[in-house]
């Protein structure tokens, strides 16, 4: 089986099986609060606060972000959600019918091969989705969340950032089978998936301008090995939310972190 049928078939596995939302849509059993907080903010400043806009959240997973949107902006918002997981379609649907919200439409589809027009969206999200595709499909699906944004109009993406010095650590770890023994020893999680496609945030910037977009920001976070023990996660990103507040801080890791996130123009 390729690495991208296997991602497929974990994201059905774990539609199936994980017992919350969360560990499907973060592999977590808890939300860290204040860096939840962290990025919600960040996602609703990308959104602004235009009452009427049709957002497209790609690889929408179980709505988390679509229900955000929806509580803050309200129903004239028109949101369109789209995972290729009908397991995940099926548990945001549950969530958001939940809340009665209004224009949230829901479809089952693929991040490279989008069913919309052209110039579609005024506001296209695509949140930890993009490392799960191989180098050409992860181009294609770039061309295409540029293709259905309108000319001038905003893509927030988030991606794992391989120029970062923890998942270089991370490599070197699982290459001399240092994880094999922590994990063993019960101080890694099991390590069940294929591995993720991790690119450097400048690959994206490359891909992105060469296929019709322009970078107006980017920024990065977690500056933390992602499979460092559960326990000291939370209160070393806690850290790194309080230090980027020093900006010459924030500057120097701005681009060092392993999430990053950047938005995009269609020019
Ligand atoms: C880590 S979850 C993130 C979910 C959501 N974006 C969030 O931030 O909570 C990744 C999601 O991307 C979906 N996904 C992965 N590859 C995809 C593809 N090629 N097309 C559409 N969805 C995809 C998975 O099914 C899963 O729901």
């Amino acid at each position: 089986m390729d690495r991208d049928h296997a991602w497929k078939s974990e994201w059905d596995r774990r539609a199936q099986f994980c017992e919350n939302d969360l560990l499907f849509d973060r592999g977590l059993e808890t939300n860290s609060g204040i860096v939840h907080t962290y990025y919600n903010k960040q996602l609703l400043n990308f959104i602004g606060s235009e009452r009427s806009m049709r957002i497209l959240d790609v690889g929408c997973g179980t709505g988390d972000s679509i229900e955000l949107i929806k509580k803050t902006n309200g129903s004239a918002i028109n949101i369109f959600g789209l995972d290729y997981c009908d397991g995940a379609i099926y548990r945001c649907n549950s969530k958001l019918e939940v809340s009665l919200f209004e224009n949230v439409n829901l479809f089952i589809g693929s991040a490279d091969n989008l069913m919309f027009k052209d110039c579609s969206f005024d506001r296209v999200i695509c949140i930890s989705v993009l490392q799960y595709l191989s180098d050409s499909d992860c181009d294609h699906a770039l061309y295409e969340l540029l293709r259905v944004t309108q000319r001038g109009k905003y893509i927030y993406i988030t991606i794992h950032n391989s120029f970062s010095p923890f998942w270089f650590v991370h490599k070197i770890v699982h290459c001399l089978y240092i994880g094999k023994l922590l994990r063993k020893l019960r101080i890694l999680g099991e390590d069940t998936c294929p591995k993720e496609n991790i690119r450097s945030y400048l690959w994206y910037l490359q891909r992105i301008t060469s296929n019709g977009g322009k970078i107006v920001d980017i920024s990065s976070f977690n500056i933390l090995p992602k499979y460092a023990p559960q326990r000291i996660i939370p209160p070393l990103l806690r850290l790194e939310i309080l230090l980027r507040r020093i900006p010459v801080i924030s500057h120097l890791v701005q681009n060092i972190g392993a999430v990053s996130t950047i938005v995009v123009m269609r020019e």
